[in-house]
This record gives C-alpha cells, sequence and structure tokens, in this order.
C-alpha cells in the first residue's frame, strides 16, 4: 500500500481540489483502490466525494462511520477500533 499526502502550509491552494481529482483519476482511470480518509474540520473532501444523501447521512445522522468514531477509543487509551466501515462514492 502506497499513501500519498499532499502539503502546503498556505490555505486555499487546491489541496483538496487536487486530492480529490488524484482519487477520482485513480479509480476511473487506473482502477485502483483507494482510501481518502478527511480529518480536516472542514469537512471539504466530504462534500465534494458524497452525493446530498450521503453526505446528510455522514454529516448530521449517526448512522455512518466517521473519523469521531477513531478518536475517542484513542484518547480513552482504549486503542484503535477494530471494526472499520467506509462509505463507496
Ligand atoms: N487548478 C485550479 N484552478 C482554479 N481554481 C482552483 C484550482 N484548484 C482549486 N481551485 C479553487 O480554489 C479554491 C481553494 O481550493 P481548495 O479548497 O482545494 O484549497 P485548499 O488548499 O484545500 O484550501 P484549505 O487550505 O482551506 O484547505 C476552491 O474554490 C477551488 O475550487
Ligand atoms: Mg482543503
Amino acid at each position: 500500500m502506497k499513501a500519498i499526502s499532499i502539503f502546503n502550509n498556505k490555505g486555499g491552494v487546491g489541496k483538496t481540489t487536487l486530492l480529490c481529482n488524484l482519487a477520482s483519476y485513480m479509480l476511473k482511470r487506473l482502477g485502483k483502490k483507494r482510501l481518502v480518509i478527511d480529518a480536516d474540520p472542514q469537512c471539504n473532501t466530504t462534500t465534494y466525494a458524497l452525493d446530498e444523501e450521503q453526505f446528510f447521512n455522514v454529516y448530521y445522522e449517526p448512522t455512518e462511520f466517521t473519523i469521531a468514531d477513531v478518536i475517542p477509543p484513542l484518547e480513552d487509551g482504549n486503542g484503535y477500533i477494530t471494526q472499520f466501515k467506509g462509505i463507496d462514492s
């Protein structure tokens, strides 16, 4: 597995846009599996990647797995969760 990070100290320079298009290209043109993790409180990647219903379920309903399910067990010293449910988009 390879990890790709897109980093730039400056805000608003296209990091999220590049990430979303790169992930889309990898799936649609290269046929590569990819996992995108949106850890940014702005949730821009989530809004780009999901349709309206999926976004509503993630953002407003606690029925979908989000990064918020990962952090509390780590804070409590219980390690990583063992079940991970991603969202296909
Ligand atoms: N290649 C491009 N050409 C023109 N506009 C672009 C390009 N890439 C991104 N943008 C626009 O620039 C704005 C900022 O892009 P984006 O949100 O990807 O930046 P960011 O670096 O992730 O910002 P932040 O630091 O706030 O997370 C958006 O409105 C986006 O549509
Ligand atoms: Mg961004």
